[in-house]
């Protein structure tokens, strides 16, 4: 594998922005944006909402597994990740064996604002939704502070933020090629 064609993934919590800075980091990297919650959506035909209250929780967290584990090319993929995917354990170590892990961070305060009066996420579809964001977000924030390199998204223009996550996964492609290469020849 050529180090310009390693997957990215885009990992963080909700509102942080993958969405967006995933469509135009894959637009210069002439990659694939792929998003896991349209994905699960599209292979089970129904939205995350119907899934979670239909299935529960523990179920479309075994299809973003899934999602991760082959249900996507291994080449040349930006890959937007649903907020709680790299939360499960084990998720991160099984993003690091497929590409870069870039996690994106935002404050409180910005993840409210982006959220705010969004029905399509199912844990804050609920009568407080800032309560319930900020508990799972204090939750949470150890382990997106530990998941890959983190990029802070607050007040900082787009183009600057796909900058710095181009550096990052010009950079540290090279080093998983190689990491790559090493783990065959072992
Ligand atoms: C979730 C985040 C959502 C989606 C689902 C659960 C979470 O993705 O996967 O609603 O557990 O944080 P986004 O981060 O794209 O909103």
């Amino acid at each position: 594998m050529q180090p310009s064609d390693v997957n990215l993934y885009l990992v963080g919590f909700m509102g942080t922005g993958k969405t967006t800075l995933g469509r135009a980091v894959a637009l210069r990297l002439g990659f694939r944006w792929i998003d896991s919650d349209h994905e699960i959506e599209r292979q089970q035909g129904k939205p995350i909402s119907e899934i979670f209250a239909t299935q529960g929780e523990p179920a479309f967290r075994a299809m973003e597994r899934d999602f991760i584990d082959h249900g996507h090319p291994a080449e040349k993929q930006v890959v937007a990740c649903g907020g709680g995917l790299v939360v499960q354990p084990g998720m991160l170590a099984l993003l690091q064996s497929k590409g870069i892990v870039v996690c994106l961070h935002a404050s409180i305060e910005t993840i409210l604002r982006r959220t705010s009066g969004n029905r399509t996420r199912p844990l804050i579809d609920v009568e407080d939704p800032e309560k319930r964001l900020r508990e799972l977000y204090a939750a949470r924030e150890a382990i997106y502070r530990r998941s890959g390199t983190v990029v802070l998204t607050d007040g900082r223009p787009l183009a600057e933020i796909v900058q710095h996550v181009l550096r990052i996964h010009r950079r540290e492609a090279h080093e998983f090629v190689r990491a790559q290469a090493r783990a065959r020849h072992a």
